[in-house]
């Protein structure tokens, strides 16, 4: 394991504690999960629009939409709207950079395979680690179940023939944008938790 590697394992442990920081971070995840379903609708000519796109569109909103399903059954705040969602901004970043950054090494090309391949790359990463700390069994059901699509996904995009510079050079630029993140994400859990710990302690005060 890498330092980021670390430090995001310690951001999900922090998150899986608490179920209020858990809704927010499921909420992102559907956001992610839409950004990367408008990104296939946006990206893909019309003309290249085949059955293969149109089941990953499906699938990709079908994670959203399952992932904020789960938030709104969590009687949390995070029920609202997504752009008051405190990690919208951080999510979208990380996203839409990594977008660019992929879609321009690749110029002249389709970027579709390209950013869908470097995305799949983290998505494998994220959800068996999220998967081993929720201790929410409708959650682990949920993503066990986006787990087995993703990993479809990946192999699809897996097969295309990119150059190892290519490769190399994406998987760089995505480790600085995980790490631009993963920070971003410890800055909104340290007065989340120090929050969280406190309304604890009142109430055992008062209990
Ligand atoms: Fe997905
Ligand atoms: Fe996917």
């Amino acid at each position: 394991m890498n330092e980021w590697d670390e430090r995001f394992e310690r951001v999900l442990v922090k998150i899986c504690e608490n179920e209020n920081t858990e809704a927010i971070w499921l909420d992102l995840l559907s956001q992610l999960e839409f950004a990367g379903c408008r990104k296939i609708v946006k990206g893909v000519p019309f003309e290249r629009v085949d059955v293969e796109v149109l089941n990953h569109v499906m699938e990709e909103a079908s994670h959203a939409f399952l992932l904020k399903t789960l938030v709104e059954k969590s009687h949390l705040p995070a029920k609202q709207a997504w752009e008051k969602n405190p990690l919208s901004e951080l999510g979208w970043t990380y996203f839409q950079t990594l977008d660019q950054g992929v879609s321009k090494m690749q110029k002249g090309t389709l970027p579709y395979p390209a950013v869908s391949w470097i995305v799949e790359q983290r998505v494998l990463d994220i959800y068996p680690r999220y998967l081993q700390h929720t201790r929410n069994l409708g959650v682990k059901r949920v993503v066990q179940r986006i787990l087995a699509q993703e990993k479809r996904h990946s192999a699809l995009f897996g097969d295309e023939r990119f150059s190892e510079d290519f490769k190399r050079r994406a998987i760089d630029w995505e480790a600085g944008l995980w790490a631009d993140f993963v920070s971003g994400l410890e800055r909104w859990l340290t007065p989340a938790m120090a929050e969280w710990e406190r309304s604890r302690t009142n109430t055992a005060r008062v209990l």
